[in-house]
């Protein structure tokens, strides 16, 4: 446990103040790699290479042998809690498949029983990562919130316009509830058995957060983030929960109030002053460099690199992009940037 609490990522959330901020990079395991690419090419699909725990500990040490981040993050998706629930689940060139779902009738078959059974092997990744990680190195679980996870179960897929959720959410708000309430337990079961498993940390990505307005997103963002982090609180008191409520804008700070979560991710378009004057006081932060400038690199990068450090290096920060690596991303960037990060404050 001592040694444990000296790695750099775990002090920084526990309120500490680093010289040198601890970082790394949301999808930082991926497709800019070209060693994660030939890994991808052994799987016979996306599913299949998340469940199978030598390939999945694999993607998941690369970035980190490559680059030294102070954090790895396991290799599995946001997806696999609907599939273990026994929503059919598929990816194809446009993306995620699922057989939405679109009613409460619907919600009645799905089974939470399938989590720690059908989970069990990105547990497996997670103890193969812990026994090859350096010593200073955290672990990071995670799971998608109720909410984002809830749009792609009955959405489908991705969606523009969220129609049918929302449609849904105003149609007939109990069923719904009945959604995410079973989604509330299956993510405290699921990041619980990360966490038995080996990881330091969990992040709770709700890439969708931005799209409610405020009656909505204290019901369906807040409330179940709440519940989430108070069960987890109870089970593994020192356990940090990263929240990431990507797009939340102004509802940022009620998150951040009322969520539980030990530190706050801040997405791409959150001023810096905002996100030190009013969140940074309460909880550390994490964030928040455009993922496009790890594409485009040179002085663009290392200007934001160094106004991101400036407005949020003063009080506990962990750095971060503020959504995650695109495909396109030259990995020489991203060691530029490992440079960048080595040069204290
Ligand atoms: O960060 C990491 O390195 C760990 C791995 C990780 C993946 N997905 C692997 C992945 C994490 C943390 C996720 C989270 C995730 N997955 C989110 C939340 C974060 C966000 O981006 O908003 C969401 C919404 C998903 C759902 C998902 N998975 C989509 C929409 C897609 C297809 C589009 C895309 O961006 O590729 C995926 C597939 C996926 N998940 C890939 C990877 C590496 C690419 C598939 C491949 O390599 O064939």
């Amino acid at each position: 446990m001592n040694g444990a609490k000296k790695k750099p990522l775990l002090r920084a959330l526990a309120g500490e103040r680093l010289d040198k901020p601890p970082w790394w990079l949301m999808r930082q395991a991926g497709r800019f790699l070209p060693e994660y690419r030939a890994l991808r090419a052994q799987a016979r699909d996306f599913v299949d290479f998340c469940l199978n725990p030598e390939l999945a500990a694999e993607a998941t040490l690369q970035p980190v042998r490559r680059f030294g981040m102070d954090a790895a993050i396991v290799f599995a998706d946001i997806l696999l809690v609907p599939m273990a629930l026994g929503q059919k689940l598929s990816f194809g060139e446009d993306g995620p498949r699922l057989e939405a779902i679109a009613d409460h009738g619907a919600v009645g078959r799905l089974r939470e029983d399938g989590i720690a059974s059908r989970l069990e092997p990105v547990c497996e990744t997670i103890r193969r990562c812990r026994a090859a990680l350096p010593e200073e190195t955290a672990l990071i679980g995670f799971a998608g919130a109720p909410w984002t996870v809830a749009t792609y179960m009955v959405e489908g897929g991705g969606s523009r316009d969220f129609l049918r959720v929302k449609s849904w959410v105003y149609r007939d708000p109990e069923g719904f509830q009945a959604l995410i309430d079973l989604l509330i337990e299956a993510t405290i079961a699921y990041l619980a058995i990360q966490i038995a498993a080996g990881a330091d940390a969990v992040q709770l990505f709700d890439s969708w957060a931005g799209v409610l307005p405020e009656a909505g997103f204290a019901r369906w963002v807040i409330e179940p983030t709440r519940r989430i982090t108070s069960a987890l609180r109870a089970r593994f008191p020192e356990m940090p929960v990263i929240g990431f409520p990507r797009g939340a804008g102004l509802m940022y700070e009620r998150y951040a109030a009322e969520s539980g979560v030990t530190a706050i991710g801040l997405d791409t378009m959150v001023p810096l002053d905002f996100g030190r004057d009013r969140l940074q006081t309460r909880l550390p932060v994490q964030g928040n460099l455009d993922p496009i400038l790890l594409v485009t690199g040179g002085e663009a990068l290392e200007g934001a690199v160094n106004e991101i450090k400036t407005a949020l290096g003063r009080a506990p920060f962990v750095f971060n992009l503020g959504h995650g690596v695109v495909p396109q991303t030259p990995p020489e960037n991203v060691a530029a940037l490992a440079r960048l990060l080595a040069e204290p404050l």
